[in-house]
């Protein structure tokens, strides 16, 4: 069963660890997650950007591939399924497909605006038990057509966008969608620390989770983040596994074309990615406690 990400943010909050948001391409990688998941009972969280729910035809065929493989392959640790990014109206599609989770990136908009619209999103979610997440600031970079300038949030106005009931606030804090370029400046601890303060407990996420160094991820749990998303290194494991596959001739080898084969290699790798990422950010072990 999908499960909101509640429950499973405020355990993460108040035990000082995050939960991982993988975002998901296709069954391998959806198949590859859950599995991992499930091994190291850990909390997760399935990300599904506009653009990958157009990849994989839509919003009910994935409800309908996380729900049928999570009972199939008898996934009982909490997993929510929550759209990335997504538009006001992308949203709304995705309450009615199903998703458990939704974000709704108003990051772009005047303040006023992005107000006005996580409120009625707020309560539609509340309705129907779903949980929601809004922005403030931007990330840097782009996510799947998303493009964002990368300005550090204004703690203010995160709590103005906390105190409408929102279950997590994802702030700008110098990070950055994408591989991190060499003369990136870290993150602004200061903002993160600052936005802390004035939002509580609300579980806070962290965006642009691929290439962050260990101590600065750690850094980050501690003023709050509960939430860390990693899209493109799975992507690249992914892509350097099937490279070397290719390039040592595996797929010329016997039945080696055998779609199954030549795909195994990077989903064994995202395996490996996702495990990694759930041991540093300390949520191995949690799914049922
Ligand atoms: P990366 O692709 O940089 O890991 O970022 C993922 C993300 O933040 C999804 O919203």
């Amino acid at each position: 069963m999908l499960v909101s990400a509640k429950e499973m943010l405020t355990k993460a909050k108040a035990g000082h660890y995050a939960v991982g948001q993988f975002n998901i391409n296709n069954l391998e990688w959806t198949k590859s997650i859950l599995q991992t998941a499930q091994e190291l009972e850990s909390p997760v969280i399935l990300g599904v950007s506009e653009g990958a729910g157009k990849y994989m035809c839509g919003y009910k065929t994935i409800v309908g591939m996380v729900k049928g493989m999570m009972e199939e392959l008898n996934i009982t640790v909490p997993v929510a399924l929550h759209l990335d990014h997504g538009s006001f109206e992308g949203a709304k599609a995705c309450i009615n497909a199903g998703f458990s989770s939704i974000m709704f990136d108003g990051s772009s908009l005047p303040i006023d605006e992005n107000v006005q619209k996580t409120t009625e999103l707020v309560n539609a979610c509340n309705i129907l038990g779903l949980s929601l997440e809004a922005e403030v600031g931007s990330i840097g970079g782009e996510e799947d057509g998303v493009i964002g300038a990368g300005e550090c949030a204004d703690p203010d106005e995160c709590k103005k966008v906390a105190d409408l009931g929102v279950t997590m606030l994802a702030a700008g804090i110098g990070n950055i969608h994408g591989k991190y370029p060499e003369n990136w400046a870290g993150l602004s601890f200061e903002t993160l620390d600052a936005i802390q303060a004035k939002t509580g407990d609300m579980p806070l996420v962290l965006h642009g989770g691929t290439g962050i160094p260990a101590d600065m991820i750690k850094k980050a749990i501690s003023l709050g983040v509960a939430k860390i998303n990693v899209n493109t290194e799975c992507q690249l494991a992914f892509q350097e596994a099937t490279r070397k596959y290719i390039e040592e001739g595996k797929d010329l080898q016997g039945k080696g074309f055998d779609p199954r084969k030549l795909l195994a290699p990077g989903a064994e790798a995202i395996k490996a990615t996702v495990k990694e990422k759930m041991e540093l950010f300390g949520s191995v072990g949690k799914a049922f406690n």
